[in-house]
């Protein structure tokens, strides 16, 4: 099929709440490393990793190739049968994985990992009640979407029984007009008073993302998931991490992004760059909380022997090549790089996150810090004409995701932040 006829058919079979980037959608067609070619044969830098879920390069030989001998060998078997494959990999994810987490629940996806995440959550605790933050994304199911706080992702479906929301700790617009550090992270404490006025007073759970992924890469102070920890154990909650997207060397240095917080969580959540673009999902929790899931569940495709091998071979190459550092390191390059290019562009009011998960946030003023998502599309438009493919986020539709392969070098950053900063300078203000 040619460009055009792709076009026509994805707009006549496929259910248009699915948006596309870019005014003249971008028609993917192979990619390879950090490089994506369109269906023109367009090569672009790809700086999203299909919403940063490509994290050790497009179709890394070292992932595709046991990908391959594994299709051979044996494709599918569901989990009525153990396999070498599934505790393999479940062996792993106990080793890597903080604390005491050690039992793993396989299926397909980051919302599915949540949802399995509270169910045994209740059952381990006898309580309900679940808190999560504003400005957070878990999912398109629908208690997933209840756990959600952003307008555009609870359109309908939304059944918000059992769920309350605290402030989200977003220093940049701080909700309780505070600044940090003399703020003491009040934030924090809003846990406690959510906990105390909008649940029955215990809680099953508490469920965050370390950074705020689709919220703009929101970036807590040091100090406030130690704080929430110690309430949400006040009320005898268990703490679920979501590391769909801070998960697996992401934020650099550590396997996962709640470890820079220094937090032990009972659960922890993950998806995307799991296993480097083959569908997954994770639910990983400490013996005690997954021995209390009663009764019986399946997850046909869970745990799949080639999904299982994907994921470990992902995480032998992240071991192997050592890009737990290499995120470190690049990260901080590409964060000193953008830092500098806040300096020369107005535009820019914010620069955050951490490791190769680096945000922009858009305004139109830097005084008044109203939000500029025309901007937003406008950078980037401007940097797809110019050969990099980036993302976005945040509730006002401002925020540039910047999310790189894990194996990156410093040319291409340099390489990026030049494409970004001549497309800033294209952008009509
Ligand atoms: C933090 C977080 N949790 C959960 C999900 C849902 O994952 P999936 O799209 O794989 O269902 C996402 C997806 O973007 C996410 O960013």
């Amino acid at each position: 099929m040619n460009r055009d006829e792709i076009l026509r058919k994805n707009k006549q079979y496929i259910f248009p709440c699915v948006v596309n980037y870019y005014t003249e959608p971008l028609v993917a067609d192979h990619a390879q490393a950090q490089y994506l070619w369109d269906s023109e044969g367009r090569r672009y830098l790809d700086f999203f990793g299909g919403i940063l879920t490509v994290s050790v390069g497009h179709s890394n030989p070292k992932v595709t190739g046991k990908i391959k001998q594994q299709i051979d060998r044996l494709q599918h078997s569901s989990t009525v049968y153990p396999t070498e494959q599934i505790v393999a990999l479940a062996e792993k994810l106990a080793q890597i994985t903080p604390g005491k987490l050690q039992k793993s629940f396989f299926t397909n996806s980051g919302t599915e990992a949540n949802e399995a995440a509270v169910l045994v959550a209740r059952m381990a605790t006898g309580s309900f009640d679940v808190v999560a933050l504003r400005h957070g994304y878990s999912g398109h199911s629908q208690l997933t979407k209840s756990l959600t706080a952003m307008a555009p992702w609870r359109k309908s479906g939304v059944i918000s029984v059992g769920v309350a929301h605290a402030i989200s700790p977003y220093c940049y617009r701080c909700p309780l007009g505070m600044t940090y550090p003399g703020c003491g992270v009040e934030c924090a404490n809003d846990v406690e008073e959510v906990i105390r006025t909008a649940t029955s007073g215990s809680i099953a759970a508490f469920l965050a993302e370390p950074i705020q992924g689709a919220g703009g890469f929101i970036t807590p102070p040091k100090e406030y998931f130690k704080i929430v920890f110690n309430i949400v154990k006040k009320y005898g909650g268990l703490f679920i991490s979501d590391e769909v997207q801070t998960g697996f060397g992401r934020t650099g240095k550590k396997w996962f992004g709640i470890e820079h917080w220094e937090v032990e969580p009972d659960i922890i959540t993950s998806a995307k760059g799991m296993a480097n673009g083959v569908p997954v999902g994770l639910t990983i929790a400490a013996p005690e909380v997954a021995d209390a899931f009663k009764g019986m569940t399946i997850s046909t495709f869970g745990g799949n022997p080639v999904t299982a091998v994907a994921a470990r071979a992902t995480i032998e190459v992240i071991e192997e090549e050592k890009l737990l550092e290499n995120a470190d390191s690049v990260g901080g390059y590409f964060r000193q790089k953008l830092d500098e290019l806040k300096e020369k562009h107005t535009l820019i009011g914010d620069v955050r996150g951490m490791g190769l998960m680096q945000g922009l946030e858009l305004v139109r003023d830097r005084k008044t810090k109203e939000p500029a998502p025309e901007a937003t599309n406008q950078f980037m438009e401007r940097c797809r004409s110019n050969g990099l493919l980036i993302g976005k986020g945040g509730l006002y539709g401002n925020v540039i995701r910047l999310s790189p392969p894990l194996n990156i070098r410093r040319s291409d950053v340099d390489e990026a932040v030049g494409l970004m900063d001549k497309s800033l300078s294209e952008v009509a203000t």
